[in-house]
Parts: C-alpha cells; sequence; structure tokens
C-alpha cells in the first residue's frame, strides 16, 4: 500500500510519500520481523540505560519498558499489523509504541539510529542461532558416539577412492566424524566469543554527544564489551559471515556423512538400516525405501554454501559505514539458519534411529583383499624383506588370488610359497581382518583400543 503522505519517521523534509516500486525495494518488514524479540530487547536495554544516565526520566523509561512489553505480546500473540510504509521492524515497533504511551515513545531513539540498533538486533539474532547451532552438534556427536561405543569393534572396509584399502572399524568411522563435527562446534564457539561486542551506542556511524553508558547496554544484552569503534559498528557484518563459514563447512561435513548413508543403505551395500522414522517410499515401487532425509541433507550445502557467497557479494566492496546494501544481509541469513539446524536435527535423528548392519559390515571387511598391507607388513617384519620387495611379493599374490577368484587367506601355502619360499603358516594370522584392525594400535589408528580411548577423550571433553 502507497502512502501518499510523507513517512512518519523521517519524512520531515519530504513533500510526498514514496513510489509503490520504491516501498516494494525499501521496506524489509516482510523479513526482519523476525527479529523483533531482539529488537525489544535492544529498546529496553538502551531505555533502562538513558533513564540510568539522566538523559530521560525514570516515568518515561517506565512507559517505554511497559509499552515495549505490551508490543511484544502483541507480536508473539499475532495480533500485529506490520506495515510495509513503515519499512521495518524498529520503526514498525516504535510506532506501535507511540500508539500505545503516546509521547515518551518517542523519546526511545534518542542517541541511537537504527545503523547501530539493526546491528545489535542482527546480532542478538545471529547469537541465538550460533547458541542453536551448538546444542544441535553436542546432540549430533553424542549420537555418534552411542554408535562408535556400541560398534567399536565391528569390522568394515575402510576406502580410498571408494575402493577397498583397508579393514577398519565401524567405531572408528563414527568417531571420524566426532572429529569433524567437533571442528564445527569450536568454529561455533569462536565465532560466538569473537562477534560478542555490542554495536549499541554507537548510534548512525560517530557515536554521540548524549551522556550514555555504552557499558550498561551491551551487559544488559549479554555482550561482553561494546565494540570499541562506532564506524566499525555499525558496518560490520562478520558476525553474520563468520556464522555462514561455519555453517557452510559444517554443512560440507553433513553432505559427506549424508552421502555415505546413501551409499551404505543402499542393497548394494546394506551396511546400514534406516529408520522407517527417517525413509520414505516410492509411489510406484513398493519394494522401495528411500533415504530422502540423507538426500536433502546431501543437499542443503547448496542453499547454506550459497547464502554465503551471497552475503560475501553484498559487503564486497562496501565502503564505511552502512550503506542500506546491508539489508540484504537478513534473508540470506535466515535461511541458511533454517535450513542448517533442520540439517543437524535430522542428521541426528538418522544416526540415533539406524542400526549397522554388523555382518554385512564383517563380510565386505574381508573381501577385496583388504588385507594385503598386512601381508606386506608381515614380509617386512617377519622375513625382513625391504618394503618394496614386499609390496611386490604382496601384488603377485593379490594378483593370483584374483585369477582364482578367492581372497587372500583362501591361498594355500604351498601357493604363496612359489611366490616367495620363506613363507610360513605364521602368515595367515595377519590376514583375517579382526587381526588387522587389532594391530593398527598406533595412536588415533582404528584397532578397538584406540577407538575406545576416543570414545571415553569425548565424553571427558563434554562432561
Ligand atoms: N532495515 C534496515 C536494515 O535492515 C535498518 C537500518 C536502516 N538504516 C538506515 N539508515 N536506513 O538494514
Amino acid at each position: 500500500m502507497t502512502d501518499t503522505t510523507s513517512n512518519q519517521m523521517w519524512g520531515g523534509r519530504f513533500a510526498a510519500g514514496p513510489d509503490a516500486i520504491m516501498e516494494a525495494i525499501n521496506a524489509s518488514i516482510g523479513f526482519d520481523q523476525r527479529m523483533a524479540a531482539q529488537d525489544i530487547a535492544g529498546s529496553r536495554a538502551h531505555a533502562a540505560m538513558l533513564a540510568a544516565t539522566g538523559v530521560i526520566t525514570d516515568s518515561d523509561a517506565e512507559a517505554i519498558r511497559e509499552g515495549l512489553l505490551t508490543v511484544l505480546s502483541e507480536i508473539e500473540a499475532g495480533d500485529f499489523t506490520f506495515s510495509s510504509a513503515l519499512e521495518d521492524i524498529h520503526m514498525n515497533v516504535e510506532a506501535r509504541l507511540k500508539e500505545i504511551i503516546g509521547e515518551p515513545a518517542g523519546r526511545l531513539h534518542t542517541g541511537r539510529s537504527r545503523n547501530d540498533q539493526v546491528a545489535t538486533d542482527f546480532k542478538l539474532w545471529v547469537r541465538d542461532q550460533l547458541d542453536a547451532a551448538e546444542s544441535g552438534l553436542l546432540a549430533l556427536i553424542s549420537a555418534l558416539l552411542s554408535q562408535a561405543e556400541a560398534g567399536a569393534d565391528w569390522v568394515m572396509p575402510g576406502f580410498t577412492h571408494l575402493q577397498t584399502a583397508q579393514p577398519v572399524t565401524w567405531g572408528h568411522h563414527m568417531m571420524a566424524y566426532v572429529e569433524m563435527f567437533g571442528r564445527d562446534l569450536s568454529r561455533v564457539r569462536d565465532a560466538r566469543a569473537r562477534m560478542n561486542e555490542s554495536p549499541l551506542g554507537a548510534a548512525a556511524l560517530a557515536g554521540t554527544s548524549f551522556p550514555i553508558d555504552r557499558d550498561i547496554t551491551a551487559k544488559a544484552l549479554g555482550f561482553d564489551r561494546p565494540a570499541a569503534n562506532s564506524l566499525d559498528a555499525v558496518s560490520d557484518r562478520d558476525f553474520a559471515l563468520e556464522f555462514l563459514s561455519a555453517a557452510s563447512i559444517c554443512a560440507v561435513h553433513l553432505s559427506r556423512f549424508a552421502e555415505e548413508l546413501v551409499i551404505w543403505s543402499s542393497a548394494q551395500f546394506r551396511f546400514v538400516t534406516l529408520s522407517d522414522r527417517f525413509s520414505t517410499g516410492s509411489s510406484i515401487m513398493p519394494q522401495k525405501k528411500n533415504p530422502d532425509a540423507a538426500e536433502l541433507i546431501r543437499a542443503k550445502v547448496g542453499r547454506i554454501y550459497g547464502a554465503n557467497t551471497a552475503l560475501m557479494m553484498v559487503m564486497k566492496g562496501l565502503p564505511l559505514t552502512y550503506s542500506k546494501d546491508m539489508q540484504e544481509d537478513k534473508e540470506q541469513v535466515f535461511d541458511a539458519a533454517d535450513n542448517w539446524m533442520l540439517a543437524l536435527a535430522a542428521m541426528e535423528g538418522m544416526v540415533r534411529d539406524m542400526t549397522a548392519n554388523r555382518d554385512s559390515l564383517a563380510a565386505a571387511a574381508g573381501s577385496g583383499f583388504s588385507t594385503a598391507t598386512d601381508l606386506a607388513d608381515w614380509l617386512v617384519r617377519v622375513l625382513g624383506l625391504p618394503f618394496r620387495d614386499a609390496h611386490h611379493v604382496t601384488g603377485t599374490l593379490v594378483a593370483r588370488a584374483e585369477s582364482r577368484g578367492c581372497d587372500l587367506p583362501d591361498l594355500r601355502l604351498a601357493e604363496m610359497q612359489e611366490v616367495h619360499g620363506d613363507i610360513t603358516q605364521d602368515v595367515y594370522s595377519v590376514l583375517g581382518v579382526e587381526n588387522s584392525v587389532n594391530s593398527r594400535t598406533s595412536y588415533g589408528g582404528t584397532a578397538p583400543v584406540q577407538v575406545r580411548a576416543q570414545v571415553q577423550r569425548w565424553k571427558g571433553i563434554l562432561g
């Protein structure tokens, strides 16, 4: 709706209201209403500080406080009429406050600008999302730890190039993701600590001549301190970029894990069975059970990294300080946050519910000559061969097994001795996958004893 009169909040010098298209491109209320709670929290802190420093009277501050609570309850109840003529959440809230409490509402914006206001609101919103991401990651890590603990000694093939490489344990594979999501967790915590400075009181860009106390508002809003440079405070969106960067890396991790689940749940692999709760059927093929949640998680990185790229490009080349370009920050972050949290929750649910098929894992672990490296190591350790020679002898034995259509432990001793005369019966002790994984006891290796130690370490970290 186009207002024919000039804007009631800033229209003093304007004779006419905006064109309908101008209003459409300018308004952010369609999306920034998601920051209503943060906006009202910021305004309450600001008003209380203005009273504490004597800039406004206690009675005005009290009227503002009560009025803001009424506005908040109206918004929460869905009783609030948002107006795009009022552009954004800041002016929608203030205009409604004026309707409710009258004249004192006009004093709320003393020593403040929408520039420090929006930076504050958005930071508070992103901070909440970092906290939500932290919870989501902790829940996912704990689900992975349960899987790792249950299957610390279940053998499965380890892959490079998606070709069978060496036997590993299910627990070890789960713990690899614990490390990855653990780094995501530390990125989230780092980002939160770095962003936790209050922009409020930077005003439009230069600070203010009113005797405000920025420590009071910073403390009231849970910030560690006020941001030290007013120009930077209103133009900084690093916190949003860091949020999106951390989200993007985590989304990459989620997509890699999702891809493994898609492969592992296929009829060809059968490594895992996903629960009915996290699968869907096909409307035409009755036998199908599709890993849709995993596929969607695999896809989420597209929009999350897209948001990261988009905001990087919005911010690129912007001169200090605030430019309206920066209004384009929010939708990207909102969408990425919604999808990140959803992907984390869906992955946690899938991991908690899934069943690792121990027998299929074990059968696959022994195929594909997975203990060839153990054989080569035996030739080095027991017969004293140089590793390169041992590699060659083993390769010859693999070729023999391949042409016979059997696995390495199925070769007879005499056949092996044709390739190298000194091989003894003892070699069979290293050809079994259990022995193979049990022998990988180096720190961080796949031996169950190491896997269990890492599970305990992580349980200690998570407390
Ligand atoms: N809606 C604006 C935004 O999201 C709020 C800040 C407006 N500031 C201004 N000087 N026009 O960025």
